[in-house]
């Protein structure tokens, strides 16, 4: 019984040493030490031995037991180490190695034209008014004299979600929402920056979806000269001094009269050139003095207050401000595009 014990410690103390991995010194440690394992087997057969033999094999079977046990808990810890050791040395940092340069975000040049446009009209004393985006077609049309059927619906094709429910063709339903909340007591000076959209097909200068700001202003005496004085006054910021607009007579249902504005070129300045198609002139927004049934709708009596309106697309606002060629440029998000407009 003394050599086998003695055969099975050396077996044992021989599997430790060869283990390569936990796994399989764990194996070695239930195979051998374990309760089905051959010295808890030998330990219970000492009842059939003699007196004189018991605690001789006993003793010897507790010190093989604690050989294995002690060879085992010894390499279980040079393999935890070498395990560490090695994934250290994988993860080694090399603090040598150049860092990832963290990027800075810019403003997209949408958003800085949007501000800037927001900026010169809160100076002036408009207040920032929004809508919802999906509008109720009262608000989009209706209230801005195109009833339903009207032909000049055509002029902005629309994306319908119910009969009654679009997503917003222009920012104008804002106004109706506005004047509404007024209850019929000017002033009323706000302007109305937000998306719309439009079944255009996209190409250099559509976009299905884009950005319009819209103007309002409703007082006693408000006048076309008002009107001409404002737009003068945010192309000059805009473009630059020596710029001019003029008006040109135009038809929107919701003011009368309507006009088209354009600003000089100020590729050729007023010569004509390729960019402004030899006109010498850019045409950059939509206005008009707000149309009598506009201003009743809302609940403004018309014979008490007038006003102005106008409607701009920032988009085509900024192509025009910074050479840009494509309306698309500002959807597509190509990093080089965007990042030559940082502000400082
Ligand atoms: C309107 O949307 C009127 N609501 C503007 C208005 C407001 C007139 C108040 C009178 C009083 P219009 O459809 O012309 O008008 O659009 C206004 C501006 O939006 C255009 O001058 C143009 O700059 C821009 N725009 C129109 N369609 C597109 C498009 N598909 N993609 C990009 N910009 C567009």
């Amino acid at each position: 019984m003394l050599e086998r014990l003695q055969e099975l410690r050396e077996e044992a103390l021989q599997k430790v040493e060869e283990a390569v991995d936990l796994k399989s010194l764990q194996d070695i440690r239930v195979s051998y030490l374990g309760k089905k394992g051959p010295i808890t087997e030998v330990l219970r057969g000492m009842g059939k031995m003699s007196a004189e033999e018991r605690p001789k094999i006993g003793q010897a079977a507790n010190d093989v037991r604690e050989a294995i046990a002690t060879a085992v808990d010894t390499k279980q810890a040079q393999l935890e180490k070498a395990a560490v050791e090695a994934k250290l040395a994988q993860e080694t940092i090399d603090v040598t190695l150049p860092g990832r340069p963290v990027e800075q975000g810019n403003h997209h040049p949408l958003t800085s034209v949007v501000e800037e446009i927001e900026d010169l009209f809160l100076r002036m004393g408009y207040t920032v008014a929004e809508g919802p985006e999906v509008e109720q077609d009262y608000y989009n049309f209706e209230a801005l004299n195109l009833p339903k059927g009207h032909p000049a619906r055509d002029m902005q094709d629309s994306f319908y979600i119910t009969e009654e429910l679009l997503m917003r063709t222009h920012t104008s339903p804002v106004q109706a929402r506005t004047m509404e909340k007024y209850k019929g007591k000017g002033p009323v000076k706000i302007i109305c920056p937000g998306k719309v959209y439009r079944r255009d097909t996209d190409d250099a200068t559509h976009s299905h979806q884009f950005t319009q700001i819209e103007g309002l202003v409703v007082d006693e005496n408000i006048r076309m000269s008002d009107l001409k004085g404002t737009l003068d006054a945010f192309a000059k910021h805009m473009f630059g001094d020596e710029r001019e607009i003029r008006l040109r007579p135009s038809f929107f249902p919701f003011t009368e009269p309507s006009v088209e504005v354009d600003v000089s070129c100020g590729i050729c300045h007023g010569e004509g050139c390729s960019v402004c198609k030899k006109t010498g002139w850019i045409e950059i927004l939509g206005a008009g003095m707000v149309h009598p049934n506009v201003l009743e709708m809302a609940g403004f009596d018309s014979k008490k207050y007038t006003g102005f309106a106008f409607g701009m697309g920032p988009e085509r606002i900024a192509m025009l401000k910074y050479g840009i060629d494509d309306i698309r440029h500002f959807y597509t998000n190509d990093k080089r595009f965007l990042q030559q407009f940082k502000r400082v």
